[in-house]
């Protein structure tokens, strides 16, 4: 190419990242009114990564299978997520509300990788100090562990190629900015931009990079879901922030499975490990009380106990309310026809309020039975009967279909004091070898499980 290429001026919608050449009053793609902001484009460097070294092709029976290697930061719930630990080199986004517990974790977790390596943690949002004394409630004082406050992508990327550390964090990608864009931090083009270049450091230097990302209101990482595509690794931090408990969810993982979850608590010394979260969520259930029901919940390969409670009390209004929390209402709405339908409940003209308890997001058809237990229960005001469980999927014909791993949900039951359970006819003609001490009951169709209870 001859002559100087010149940066094209693109316009560029704040809420989803949708680029038109003139500026437009609405987003043709989100809707959203007067998004647009104009935004310098510079045109892209032929020296990326990814262009600098030609690569041949190369036969994948001639590749070696040897499983990768992993870093393991030496918290469990964290390592489990990942899939067994970072694997280097990757570049992995957390991302969560304000003030739920990101740099807590990665301050945590990059604490113990520097008792073996060299660490950088780049805080764009507080100042060297700010992180120091939560360092110091954290307990972390690692050698190997170096601050630095910075928030200009080009000078992290230099120290960062200088230094050479194993591990590198930018605490948020929100905050930092490239001097190639004239656009504020935290537009849509500045974090893709930043993103990219962190992307070619971790892959081009070997570095394996965190990223910490605020979530918008809606619900998208801001710069919305944009990130998403360009890292290996997407773990969202959740968890209500009235409960102390949060949430570890892989959302992407290039290396791994995304249905581990990691249960941590928040405490006065940072996050705890919960290995045990059945008995966690468990901890505070009333037991003998009409309307809450204990169902196994297989969340990856690990089952937890939750408790799910309903209340359904008649209507003041014309239009009967319905709320749920920590379940897709849609689900719960349909169960409820279900239960009104093929067991005879006249649910229709109530107020139904619905609650995963301790805080916990479902979204397991396995569930089912137990919702619509619950919502009997509360209904008819009859508490099921102490130390019983249930699982199983209800069709629309109000049947009870076989769900997965049947086994590993019983154990855990048993492991916990349960004495009976409710579960498919299906998984109870196929259940190898019941749990010891616990009583199985298979159905087939609600209307059994309510005759039986109620
Ligand atoms: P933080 O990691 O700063 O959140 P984020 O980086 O996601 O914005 O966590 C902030 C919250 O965690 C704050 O409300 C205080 C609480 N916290 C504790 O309860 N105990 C602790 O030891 C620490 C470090 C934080
Ligand atoms: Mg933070």
């Amino acid at each position: 190419m001859n002559g100087k290429t010149r940066d094209k001026i693109l316009f560029v919608c704040q809420a989803c990242g949708h680029r038109s050449p003139k500026w437009l009053g609405r987003c043709p793609n989100c809707d959203g009114w007067n998004s647009f902001a104009e935004e310098r484009v510079a045109p892209p460097t032929p020296t990326a990564a990814g262009v600098a070294r030609k690569a041949a092709p190369c036969s994948l029976s001639s590749l070696s299978g040897a499983p990768e290697s992993r870093c393991s930061c030496r918290i469990g719930e964290l390592d489990r997520v990942l899939g067994g630990g970072f694997v280097p080199g990757s570049l992995t986004l957390i991302g969560g509300d304000p003030g739920i517990g990101k740099s807590t974790l990665l301050l945590q977790c990059m604490n113990h990788l520097a008792a073996t390596a060299k660490v950088l943690y780049v805080t764009a949002e507080e100042s060297v100090q700010q992180v120091k004394l939560r360092a110091d409630r954290l307990g972390a004082a690692s050698e190997q562990l170096y601050l630095l406050s910075e928030t200009s992508m080009a000078r992290i990327v230099e120290t960062a190629r200088d230094w050479k550390p194993a591990f590198l964090v930018v605490d948020s990608i929100q905050t930092v900015f490239s001097h190639e864009l004239q656009s504020a931090p935290g537009t849509v083009s500045q974090v893709r931009e930043c993103c990219g270049q962190l992307m070619q450091l971790a892959k081009g230097e070997g570095i394996t990079t965190c990223i910490a990302g605020h979530v918008t209101k809606d619900g998208a990482i801001a710069g919305p879901r944009l990130l998403e595509h360009m890292v290996d690794t997407v773990l969202y931090f959740e968890g209500d922030p009235s409960y102390p408990y949060r949430i570890l969810r892989a959302v992407k993982n290039r290396f791994g499975s995304t249905n581990e979850i990691g249960v941590f608590e928040m405490a006065g010394s940072g996050l705890r490990e919960v290995s045990n979260p059945s008995e966690l969520f468990l901890q505070e259930r009333p037991e003998g009380a009409p309307g809450s029901i204990v169902v196994p919940s297989l969340e990856g390969s690990r089952p937890i106990l939750v408790e799910l409670q309903a209340l359904v009390s008649g209507a003041s209004f014309g239009t009967p309310q319905r709320s749920t929390i920590g379940i897709d209402h849609k689900r719960v709405a349909l169960l409820i026809a279900v239960l009104e339908k093929k067991a005879g409940l006249p649910l229709m003209g109530q107020d139904i309020f619905f609650n995963v308890a301790g805080g916990v997001r479902l979204d397991e058809p396995a569930v089912d039975l137990g919702v619509v237990a619950a919502l009997a229960s509360s209904h008819l005001n009859r508490a099921a009967p102490k130390s019983t469980l249930f699982f199983g999927e209800v069709g629309l014909t109000g049947e009870v279909r076989a769900v997965a791993r049947p086994d590993v949900r019983l154990n855990e039951a048993s492991r916990l004091g349960f004495r009976h359970c409710f579960l498919p006819a299906g998984n109870l003609r196929s259940l190898p070898s019941p749990p010891h001490g616990l009583q199985l009951t298979g159905v087939s169709a609600i209307g059994e499980v309510l005759e039986r209870l109620f």
